[in-house]
């Protein structure tokens, strides 16, 4: 093998991309990350982290950054690589359907240096079917190959920020082919970097390995989320239930303010659309439902804050509400679909005095999101929308 046919190239090093980049790099082999974001590259290349809430990532980096893992806006600069792993972001649009604009940028310029014989793996979500059908022809539009030129397979990223390396380095990882051959020859370069890997049927089986798991979560949170409410109507202390409740066969989630993230709240859309455009309605009912609990938590806890104001000796429009968090995690930067955000903004439109405070963020943050900042202490009424508890700082309640 000479010494750029070791080498594999990563597209895209996001909070997905980067951490396996890094796995890659340290099990020893030369990695060329490829990224738009030229200020990221630069970073890269001088040892600092851009994500500095990944655990271990920074040693990685320093150790592995601009020697084993070099990065580079152009794609020209990956072109000696015979693997390439795609992890550039899918989205939902307005309506909910997939929008693979930025996927299908990414394979447009991948597919202008890919040669006869090259490994393509996506590890983005997909709705099941994607990579054997709208990224092969991408691939096979911009390099003018053919499907049986390159081989193409699907291994779907399953980390959480903060958590990636343990996960790259300990959870199981599945892989599978467009093709079988394409399944064995990914899974024998996966096997160099991952160590708990597993080669599935197809790269559809594969895909839908990870939409699954998505929408298993989003369907046992809106339950977790629909018996809280319950047990709230009943005077029954969810919490207290739930302990008990759960056993091997049972595992009631956690309430929340919803889902946020730019996974779970996302999938279970790929295969509603999916069904609706095969017109199976009624495959779906569950999934969809789910969603709207979910979105729907954040009127819900709306209403309770609004109650809690009621408790207080102070006319409604002057209380100083405080949301103590806007991402859509706790201890995560991260806002898309953040639920926590939107509770924040919905008071705020509601003409509620409401104000957020988040350890993560500094004043001029919170204003960016077109929000207020507030010392918490200062105060009336506190929400916090990770462990769903009230304070009052000014001590004002009844
Ligand atoms: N972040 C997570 O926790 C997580 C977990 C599991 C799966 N994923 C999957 O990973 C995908 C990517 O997520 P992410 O969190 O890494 O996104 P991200 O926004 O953090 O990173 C995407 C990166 O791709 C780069 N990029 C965009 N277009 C490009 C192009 N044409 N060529 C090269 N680089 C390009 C961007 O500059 C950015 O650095 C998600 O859509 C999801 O399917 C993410």
């Amino acid at each position: 093998m000479s010494e750029d046919s070791a080498k594999i190239a990563v597209i895209g090093l996001g909070n997905a991309g980067l951490p396996l980049a890094a796995i890659v790099a340290d099990s020893g082999i030369k990695v060329m990350g490829v990224d738009i974001n030229e200020e990221r590259c630069r970073m890269i290349n001088q040892g600092e982290n851009p994500i500095p809430e990944e655990v271990g990532l920074e040693e990685l980096i320093k150790l592995h950054g601009g020697k084993r893992l070099v990065a580079t806006p152009r794609f020209e600069d990956a072109s000696g690589c015979k693997t390439f792993i795609v992890i550039v972001p899918v989205f939902v649009d307005a309506g909910n359907n997939p929008d693979f604009s930025i996927m299908q940028k990414a394979l447009h310029s991948l597919g202008k240096i890919l040669k006869k014989g090259d490994l393509v793996v996506l590890e983005t979500t997909f709705p099941p079917g994607t990579t054997e059908g709208m990224a092969a022809s991408r691939l096979c539009e911009a390099s003018g190959l053919l499907p049986s030129d390159f081989f193409l397979a699907y291994s779907p990223e399953r980390i959480m920020t903060g958590y990636s390396l343990s996960r790259l380095r300990e959870f199981p990882k599945v892989i599978g082919g467009r093709d079988d051959e394409s399944g064995i020859v990914a899974y024998q370069v996966y096997k160099n970097f991952i160590s708990n890997l597993h080669l599935v049927s197809s790269a559809r089986v594969a895909e839908m390995i990870k939409v699954m798991e998505g929408c298993y979560r989003d369907v046992n949170i809106a339950l977790a989320n629909e018996l809280f409410k319950i047990c709230q109507d009943l005077g029954v202390d969810f919490f207290e239930a739930r302990e008990k409740a759960n056993h091997q066969f049972c595992h009631i989630h956690l309430p929340s303010t919803g889902v946020g993230g730019h996974c779970i709240p996302v999938y279970p859309w790929f295969l509603i659309k999916e069904m609706d455009k095969r017109e199976n309605f009624s495959n779906c009912r569950l999934l969809r439902t789910s969603r709207e609990v979910n979105d729907e938590m954040i009127r819900y806890w709306a209403g309770r804050i609004l109650s809690e104001c009621m408790k207080i000796k102070k006319p409604l429009f002057s209380i100083k509400i405080c949301i103590k968090g806007i991402t859509f995690r706790a201890g995560v930067k991260e806002f898309y679909h953040s639920r926590n955000l939107a509770l924040a903004r919905l008071l705020m439109e509601k003409g509620l005095d409401a104000y957020v405070s988040d350890p993560l963020l500094s004043e001029h943050d919170v204003q960016k999101w077109g929000l207020r900042h507030i010392d918490p202490l200062t105060a009336d009424l506190l929400f916090d929308p990770f462990l769903l508890k009230f304070e009052y700082p000014q001590k004002t309640k009844d």
